[in-house]
Formats: structure tokens, C-alpha cells, sequence
């Protein structure tokens, strides 16, 4: 029998920088109330969110993903022209093809990179940090920026109040490089999908499953549509468990999470989750009252302001987990 030499176990990686961006124009449940049925009151009970920001016509995934990113090449002190790997995570891109990774290296001028997107929705920017991990961790990538980027205003029937009230704009990026001897170490990563659940949960239309077309446009189904309270359900856990995961693939417990950032669809969800891991409110990060639910941004927005906050200290250890579309979930967690 010829022996099999193990592969080299990957670099270890790190978050070198954040950034994020929203567009400027606020929406707030008020505003709401004057399109569909609905009440401050309702939104703010079931959801927790306040108001969301949208973006203008002419401001598209690519272009708020590639200002979240400019922040993140800032602070991680990196220049376009050395990033060799771009990641999009979004469920909006700009165009069919080509990827909204192509158009975010054009506006950054990243020349030298490979750039793709990745479609796993709200666990999208986690995907991405699991592909750039390994990526760079096999020696293929040195510099790689993952950006989660979403216009969902684009992509919400603004008659179904099932659904308008609960998504918003936005994006947030990060740079992962190897870690030489700096924080931001990449502890460990749990990434799981349940395509069986698919129609919880998605754009029905304009793919190649259902084309629009002249007759059926008034229908609005290149629109999101979502059964809310069973996704909430299996939200809770699959969040839990591949929280559970991640923390004992790092060796660690609950008790060393110093920081929780959930992705942000919703207060009772992350109520849910943090009861069961056990983790203190006050160590979990929360925006969704400002932006709703930015899907693939959301987790890497909360990073970024948690970041500039100055939330997270060296060595703090970080826990980051998101559910989505798919249905997806994803954890990771961080050495700060
Ligand atoms: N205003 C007023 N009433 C409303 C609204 C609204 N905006 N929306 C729904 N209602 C009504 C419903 O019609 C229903 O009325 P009925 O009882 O007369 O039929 C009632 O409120 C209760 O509706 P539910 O859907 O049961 O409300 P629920 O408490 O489940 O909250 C919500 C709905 C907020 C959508 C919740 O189910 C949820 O957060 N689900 C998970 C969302 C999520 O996590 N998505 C994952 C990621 S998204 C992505 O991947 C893109």
C-alpha cells in the first residue's frame, strides 16, 4: 500500500481590516405605514427594526460594496493593486453575469485580482470568509477582499407587507491575509445548507425557471418571498448549532465569546439564540434597529462598526453566525 502524505495543514489567516457603507436615505416605519398596512408598532414588536436605508436609483451592489471595501483596503493599510482575490456575497448583484465581483474590481482598480461572487444569502459574507480562509491558507491567494453587498430595494414587492418591512440596503467588507503574528485569527468556521428547504424562501422569478415575461410582470416575482414564520424557526436552530460548532472546533466554550455578532434579520431570533448559548446581552452586537435586514451585509456591517466601535479588543474572542436563503447557515470564529 503506497502511503498517502497528509496535506499541509492550511496557514493560519486573519481579518487585516473592515469597512462598511449605507446609503444615505433613511426609511423609517412611518414612512412605511403611508405604503402598506402596517404599524411602527407591529414592525418594532416583531422585529425590532426601526428603519432601514435604501439606495438611489443609480447606486448599485457594486458600487456600495466597492466603498465598503475602499474602507476596509484603508484600514487594512493595503493597496488595490496588491488584492489578488475578490469575493462578492450577494443575492443582488448588479447584472446576471457577469459577477458584481467584476464591476467592484473595476471601481477599485484591483487589477491584478480574480473576482466571483457568491450566492448563499444572508450566510454569504461567512461563505466567503471560508473560501478566502482556505484559499490563502493553501498558499493559492496572498490578499483577498470579501465584500457582503445587497440592494434589496430592488429585489421587494413594496405592496407585500410580509416582506417590504423587513429589508434594507448596504454593504460591509473585510480583508483576510495571512497571519504572520498579528489578532484577527480565524479560529475555526461551520458552514451548512439544507436545499430541501429551498422554498421557504426565495426570488421566484427571473432565472431561467421562470423568465419574465410581458404577461406575467404584474405578478412582481423577481421579488423576494418568504413563509416568515418557518423560516424563523429553523433560523433559531441551525444559528445555535452551528454556533455550538464553531466554538468547540475553536476549543473553546460560551463563556470565552467576549462578542456575539448575529447576522441581523431579527431581535427575537437573536433573543432566542442568545438565551440558549448563554451568552450576555450586553456582549452581543445588534444594528438591525437602524439598517433591517441587509442579508449577505449584515454581519459584515456589525463587524465593521463593532470594529471601529472599539468592541472587540486583542484576543477577545469573536463569534460571528448567519442564516439565510437556501436555506444556508454559517459560523465563524475570530481571535481578535
Ligand atoms: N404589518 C402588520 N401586520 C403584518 C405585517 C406587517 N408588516 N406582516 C405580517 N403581518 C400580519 C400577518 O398577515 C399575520 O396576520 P394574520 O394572523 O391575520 O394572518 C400576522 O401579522 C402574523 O404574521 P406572522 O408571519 O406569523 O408574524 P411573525 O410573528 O412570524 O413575524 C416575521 C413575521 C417578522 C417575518 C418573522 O417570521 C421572521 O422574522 N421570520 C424570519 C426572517 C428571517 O430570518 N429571514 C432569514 C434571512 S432573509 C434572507 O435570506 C434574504
Amino acid at each position: 500500500m503506497t502511503d498517502i502524505p497528509s496535506p499541509a495543514p492550511p496557514l493560519p489567516v486573519r481579518i487585516a481590516g473592515t469597512g462598511s457603507y449605507v446609503p444615505e436615505r433613511v426609511m423609517s416605519n412611518a414612512e412605511l405605514e403611508k405604503i402598506v398596512d402596517t404599524s411602527d408598532d407591529w414592525i418594532t414588536s416583531r422585529t425590532g427594526i426601526k428603519e432601514r436605508r435604501i439606495a438611489r436609483a443609480n447606486e448599485f451592489t457594486s458600487h456600495m460594496a466597492a466603498k465598503a471595501g475602499q474602507r476596509a483596503l484603508e484600514q487594512a493599510e493595503i493597496d488595490p493593486a496588491d488584492v489578488d482575490l475578490i469575493i462578492v456575497a450577494t443575492i443582488t448583484p448588479d447584472t446576471l453575469t457577469p459577477a458584481t465581483a467584476c464591476y467592484v474590481q473595476q471601481h477599485l482598480g484591483c487589477l491584478k485580482s480574480v473576482a466571483f461572487d457568491v450566492s448563499a444569502a444572508c450566510s454569504g459574507f461567512l461563505y466567503a470568509l471560508e473560501l478566502a480562509r482556505h484559499s490563502i491558507g493553501a498558499g493559492a491567494f496572498r490578499n483577498a477582499l470579501i465584500i457582503g453587498a445587497e440592494k434589496l430595494s430592488s429585489f421587494v414587492n413594496w405592496s407585500d407587507r410580509n416582506t417590504c418591512v423587513l429589508f434594507g440596503d448596504g454593504a460591509g467588507a473585510a480583508v483576510i491575509t495571512p497571519s504572520l503574528n498579528g489578532g484577527g485569527r480565524v479560529l475555526s468556521s461551520q458552514l451548512g445548507t439544507d436545499g430541501a428547504q429551498a422554498e421557504l424562501l426565495n426570488i421566484p422569478g427571473g432565472g431561467s425557471s421562470c423568465p419574465i415575461t410581458i404577461e406575467n410582470a404584474p405578478q412582481q416575482l423577481a421579488t423576494l418571498a418568504m413563509q416568515g414564520r418557518e423560516v424563523f424557526k429553523h433560523a433559531v436552530n441551525a444559528m445555535k448549532r452551528a454556533s455550538i460548532e464553531a466554538i468547540s472546533a475553536a476549543g473553546l466554550t460560551s463563556q470565552d465569546i467576549k462578542l456575539l455578532i448575529p447576522h441581523q434579520a431579527n431581535l427575537r431570533i437573536i433573543d432566542a439564540i442568545v438565551e440558549r448559548l448563554e451568552i450576555a446581552k450586553e456582549d452581543v452586537f445588534i444594528n438591525l434597529h437602524k439598517y433591517g435586514n441587509t442579508s449577505a451585509a449584515a454581519v459584515a456591517i456589525a463587524l465593521d462598526e463593532a470594529h471601529r466601535e472599539g468592541r472587540m479588543e486583542r484576543g477577545d474572542k469573536i463569534l460571528l453566525v448567519a442564516f439565510g436563503a437556501g436555506l444556508t447557515w454559517a459560523s465563524a470564529v475570530i481571535e481578535w
